[in-house]
């Protein structure tokens, strides 16, 4: 987690920097810094909390063509001033911003360090003072940073300035994710293309274990023996417009409005002239040539897995396990003969995601990555990709990206079907384009939803109820909940309540069902009405066709294989409208950050 920014140029970096984080807070936003160097020296302004505190505090008087800065999510200290970043070296001659987790920080302080008195809880500190460390022995500031950088063990993607060299940024990346940017009269750093697109498009990717020396006109790269490595800038394909809010009061919301849109721009993208699904031969062949797949994911994408495993199982007749990646890299399960693992990651940077893969890769096995940034870690390190097209998804709680992803997974589920000489009545473009359509009617029911949310989200508890596929987008809606109006929200599979869940039911406890499958449509109605007799307040979301007498709402009818692509439309809006009524700041709930690059 964690944002950084660099810039070194002509201008005042000053105003590029904060608007570089803002665009960065989805990494993190419970302290933000920054370092400028003038003429003068090293200015650092850091406080706890947003972007927005931050900026009132930088000195406006200070304009530097040097600086770096930082938006924080805690993992080692309390978000507090202090273990805000920047920080500096003991004299001060050196300021540091980092993002990531070094694990060894105490092995490093009692080896190294073990006079000095840290100033902050971070294991962030301990980079800066081995860097001071190493030139007081006598090495380059160059061959110091890159002998901290030997001795770490864990994530990083650093800036460092020094005082004494004030024509220069060095940067270091590991594991956390880092580019540099390139423009004719500056040179720029960021954790995500996103924050400096105001500057540049030109982007140099960098790889773990590399160093950068960065000065205005030039940017050189190193390995950690200090061999040269050559690489030229791609441009960032991103629509500055896709990152602007517009009219809309949040992001969430705005993404949430996105998604028919997204749904048709996959279609499209999956589809040759000829309407004929277009993936890339070889994970066609992968598809064919395994006997098992396992998904590995986290959170929303999670679920997404959940439902790309019935989509497989029931259109492809592959076996598919679901697992959350925490889970499976320190408990793997016995694989089976021909294993292929498919990664499930709208930001393609997730650590805990990342380490799965890289433990799967050590052992040889194939990986598919589907995710909404190409050229993401998760990507890059992968066999193959199958980019979302979702467009930039910022609101920390994710929802088109959610929806892509389950429609990419049915569209590789019918491929692989056919690939495999399985014949279907299941044309995805056709049941898609349909999906996006009742997705755009349910968009347009806000005002319904927002009543909805007002009548039932009004408790410090909600529960959701579904079976089958229905089950999957209640974890789903229950997680949207929760993450952004901080009510108690659990999904339960309908028939799992009375083995024990049942109990917590009360007078007016909020029971949202959804009733989306036609097999299971009057178990789950049974299961309602066990939780209506113990008091519930029930919410029945039904679909077209399946509608009884006092649903509360109607979605349109869909390809039941479908249906939670369009059934999670309600429940994202009804947690929007929920959090929007409790006064939560709905695009940045507390304690989360968008990228989880720390396991
Ligand atoms: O970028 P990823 O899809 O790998 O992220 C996984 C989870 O961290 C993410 O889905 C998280 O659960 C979201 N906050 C859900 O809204």
């Amino acid at each position: 987690m964690c944002g950084i920014v660099g810039y070194i140029g002509n201008n005042d970096s000053k105003e590029i920097l904060l608007k570089g984080l803002e665009r960065l807070e989805y990494r993190g936003y419970d302290s933000a810094g920054v370092a400028l160097l003038d003429e003068e020296g090293v200015h650092v302004f850091k406080e706890k909390g947003r972007i927005a505190t931050l900026r009132k505090i930088v000195d406006k008087n200070t304009h530097a063509p040097v600086g770096i800065g930082h938006t924080r999510w805690a993992t080692h200290g309390v978000p507090n001033r202090v273990n805000a970043h920047p920080h500096q070296s003991a004299s001060g001659r050196f300021t540091l911003v980092h993002n990531g987790v070094i694990e060894n920080y105490e092995q490093l302080k009692r080896e190294y360090l073990p006079a000095h008195s840290f100033t902050s809880d971070t294991d962030t500190e301990v980079i800066v003072q081995l860097v001071e460390k190493f030139v007081n022995e006598g090495k380059s500031v160059e061959e110091a940073f890159r002998t901290a950088l030997r001795a770490l063990k864990g994530s990083y993607a650093i800036a460092l300035l020094d005082n004494e060299n004030k024509d220069v940024i060095y940067v270091a990346k590991n594991k956390s994710p880092l580019l540099v940017g390139v423009a004719d009269d500056c040179n720029v750093v960021a954790s995500d293309a996103m924050a400096m697109l105001q500057v540049t498009d030109q982007f140099v990717e960098l790889m773990d274990q590399e160093m950068v020396i960065v000065t205005k006109e030039d940017i050189t790269i190193k390995d950690l023996k200090g061999n040269l490595i050559q690489r030229r800038p791609f441009t960032a394909e991103i629509d500055a417009s896709d990152i602007e809010k517009g009219t809309y009061p949040h992001y969430m919301l705005k993404e949430i409005d996105e998604q028919p849109f997204v749904i048709r721009r996959i279609i499209q993208e999956y589809q040759d002239e000829n309407g004929n699904l277009k993936l890339d031969d070889s994970i066609r062949e992968a598809m064919k040539d395994t006997d098992r797949i396992y998904i590995v994911a986290c959170g929303t994408s999670y679920h997404a897995g959940l439902v790309g495993k019935q989509f497989i199982e029931k259109l492809s007749n592959i076996p598919v396990e679901v697992h959350i990646a925490s889970e499976f890299v320190y408990n793997m399960p016995l694989l089976s003969q021909k294993p292929l693992f498919i990664f499930i990651s709208q930001s393609g940077e997730t650590a805990d995601s990342r380490a799965v893969l890289v433990a799967v890769k050590k052992l040889g096995y194939r990986a598919l990555t589907l995710t909404n940034v190409p050229g993401s870690t998760l990507s890059r390190e992968a066999d193959y990709t199958l980019p979302l097209y979702a467009g930039p998804e910022i609101a920390v709680a994710s929802t088109k990206a959610y929806t892509a992803q389950m429609a990419v997974l049915a569209i590789l589920a019918v491929d692989t079907a056919r690939a495999k000489g399985i014949s279907l009545d299941f044309d995805p473009i056709q049941e898609l384009s349909i999906a996006a359509n009742a997705m755009e009617v349910l968009c347009d029911s806000k005002e319904e939803m927002e009543k909805i949310a007002g009548e039932f989200l009004i408790h410090r508890n909600a529960f959701f109820l579904g079976r089958g596929l229905d089950f999957y987008v209640c974890l789903e809606g229950a997680l949207k909940l929760k993450e952004i109006s901080y009510i108690q929200a659990e999904g339960f599979a309908g028939g799992e309540l009375k083995h024990g869940p049942i109990a917590l039911i009360e007078t007016d406890t909020p029971v949202i069902a959804l009733a989306t499958q036609a097999a299971l449509n009057l178990n789950i109605r049974g299961n309602v009405k066990e939780v209506v007799a113990r008091g519930a307040n029930p919410c029945i979301i039904s679909m077209k066709g399946l509608e009884h007498e006092g649903d509360r709402f109607v979605i349109p009818a869909v390809h039941e294989l479908l249906t939670p692509l369009v059934s999670v439309v309600p429940l994202q809006l009804i947690s929007y409208y929920a959090a929007l009524h409790r006064g939560c700041d709905v695009d940045k709930p507390r304690n989360l950050a968008k990228s989880v690059t720390v396991e």
